[in-house]
């Protein structure tokens, strides 16, 4: 957030959040639960005041909460995790599109990109194990390419992306990530910086895409 104002590309910045509070000074700040669809549609009503909008990021997600733990193997599957883990991942940004790409406009560069991971991809799964986690992030890449198949027909310029920002250094990545150093690993402020050079640099021939903080399309 702090950097998309430092940027000055964008005349309004909004956070949207569950607390619905943001320590950035300018920003608008908006009370989301990504599981609510209320909550979300009351936001971009509030937003759409602004006129077009030509970002969307949506930073939210899960791997762990207090009762869900990634699963190590198929023996540990439980529908309740399952569910909650689709509905942050899958639905909670699926319905953030809903409502906010008709606030984008039909003529202009124009970006809704979301956070996945590497992990969501079918092809590059040699590890095994994270089964919703990752078949969350699956399904998310699936939502945000059949969304940039419908877009480009309306907004030819406009672009969707899932975007993996490498192993940061955050709450989700804590309990797995081994040393606090090491190659591919990043601060939030150095992810921020990667991605924020991803989409400065893409195109609407990338729209569909998941894209990896050094530019490369991950394979679906
Ligand atoms: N960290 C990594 O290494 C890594 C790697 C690959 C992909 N990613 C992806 O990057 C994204 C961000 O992860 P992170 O590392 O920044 O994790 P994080 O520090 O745990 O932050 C997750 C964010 O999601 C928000 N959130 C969770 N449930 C929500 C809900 N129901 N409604 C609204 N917001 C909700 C949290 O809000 P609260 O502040 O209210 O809890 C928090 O701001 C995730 O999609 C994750 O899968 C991360």
């Amino acid at each position: 957030m702090r950097a998309l104002v430092a940027e000055g590309r964008h005349d309004t910045v909004h956070a949207l959040s569950r607390t619905g509070r943001t320590p950035v000074a300018g920003v608008g700040a908006h009370q989301v639960d990504i599981i609510d669809e209320a909550s979300i549609a009351r936001a971009a009503a509030a937003i759409a005041a602004d006129g077009p909008v030509d970002l969307v990021f949506v930073a939210s997600g899960i791997l762990h909460e207090r009762d869900i733990a990634p699963e190590k193997s198929f023996k540990a599957l439980d529908p309740v995790a399952l569910a909650r883990l689709f509905a942050v991942n899958t639905t909670g940004p699926a319905l953030v599109a809903k409502h906010f790409v008709p606030l984008m406009p039909r003529r202009g560069r124009s970006i809704f990109a979301a956070l996945s991971a590497r992990v969501g991809s079918i092809e590059d799964n040699r590890l095994g194990g994270w089964y919703g986690y990752r078949a969350s992030k699956a399904a998310l890449n699936q939502l945000l390419r059949t969304l940039a198949i419908e877009v480009a027909r309306t907004k030819p310029e406009a672009i969707i992306l899932g975007l993996h920002p490498g192993t940061v250094r955050t709450e989700l990545s804590r309990p797995f990530r081994g040393g606090e150093a090491g190659a591919g690993v990043f601060t939030p402020d150095e992810s921020v910086d990667h991605l924020l050079g991803v989409m400065a640099s893409a195109t609407p021939q990338q729209s569909g895409r998941v894209l990896a903080w050094d530019g490369s399309t991950i394979p679906a």
